[in-house]
């Protein structure tokens, strides 16, 4: 096929040898399969930051030191530099991750590296060797589906035990490969520590799964692996191989106090984000 502009200056290099064929535009990136010598693999080329979710930034950026209002209004009005700079701040966010989440055991795509803002990593395939099926898109039986739900809240607790949560886990970010799910799309990955919303973020990525799996495992929707890991990573006990029951007791007296904070944080989150939309419009009509 004919090579796509951000592919090039990877051919030129020698990174990659040929684009065989587009795999998927989403919402953020549009994904390629390419060869390297023998090799295939994929080439995810990040879509301009204008093109991407305004808000969703605002929350995920939190954490990572842009966080005051002043500093996300800046971020709002970005002069040409400054999102420059965002821009390659979030790509390497993913690239970063990919290698952090590799050396802890997690099973993402092998990254292969990361070229004139390209992210080359490895292409999940099915056993026939096409690329895989998304979780959201295959039909399971129940045991699968247990077995499934099983391996991903293990990932999210290696993630943890990284002290990342991924932010935007769906059944739509994760792939079927032959030995079982691959979790991939991390340009949103958030800091367990330095984020406000990290408890409701993974809470949030744990129930995405939990509620999809459930359909094919109803008992599933009995269990709170994600409050029994956060409880567990607050208290500096969580470890890699932590053994998890999916039981967890409610203690009353903190969720109404939970509940009242994060009422207040969205709230606040919301006016902020109402406010940076009317400047970027703003800016737009200048
Ligand atoms: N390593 C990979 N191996 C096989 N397929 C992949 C790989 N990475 C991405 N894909 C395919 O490309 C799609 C888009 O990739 P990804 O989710 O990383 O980007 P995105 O732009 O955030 O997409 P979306 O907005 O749909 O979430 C995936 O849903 C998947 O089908
Ligand atoms: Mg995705």
């Amino acid at each position: 096929m004919k090579t796509p502009q951000g592919l090039q200056a990877l051919i030129d290099d020698g990174v990659i040898d040929e684009v065989l064929r587009p795999l998927k535009s989403g919402k953020e990136a549009a994904v390629y399969v390419v060869r390297s010598g023998d090799d295939v693999r994929c080439a995810k080329v990040y879509k301009d930051m204008a093109q991407r979710s305004f808000q969703q930034r605002v929350q995920y950026q939190e954490g990572r030191k842009v966080r005051g209002s002043r500093e996300a209004r800046a971020v709002g009005k970005a002069s040409n530099y400054g999102r420059k700079q965002q821009e390659a701040a979030w790509k390497n966010t993913e690239v970063d991750a990919l290698y952090q989440l590799r050396d802890a055991g997690v099973r993402v795509p092998e990254p292969y590296g990361y070229f004139h803002g390209v992210l080359v990593m490895e292409l999940v395939t099915d056993a026939e060797g096409y690329s895989a099926a998304r979780l959201g898109e295959v039909e399971l039986s129940p045991e699968q589906a247990r077995e499934f739900h099983q391996i991903l809240v293990r990932q999210v607790v290696r993630m943890l035990c990284c002290g990342l949560i991924h932010g935007d886990l769906s059944p739509y970010n994760v792939l079927v490969g032959p030995e079982g799910p691959v979790v991939i799309d991390f340009p949103q990955v958030v800091s367990a520590a330095g984020n406000n919303a990290a408890r409701t973020m993974l809470l949030r990525d744990v129930n995405n799964l939990t509620a999809y799996l459930g359909r094919w495992a109803p008992e599933l929707l009995e269990t709170w692996y994600g409050e029994e890991m956060w409880a567990l990573f607050e208290a500096g006990d969580l470890l890699p191989d932590s053994v998890l029951t999916g039981e967890f007791e409610q203690d009353e007296s903190t969720i109404d106090l939970d509940g009242v904070r994060h009422a207040i944080n969205d709230a606040r989150e919301e006016a902020l984000i109402r406010q940076q939309g009317r400047e970027a419009a703003e800016e737009n009509e200048d």
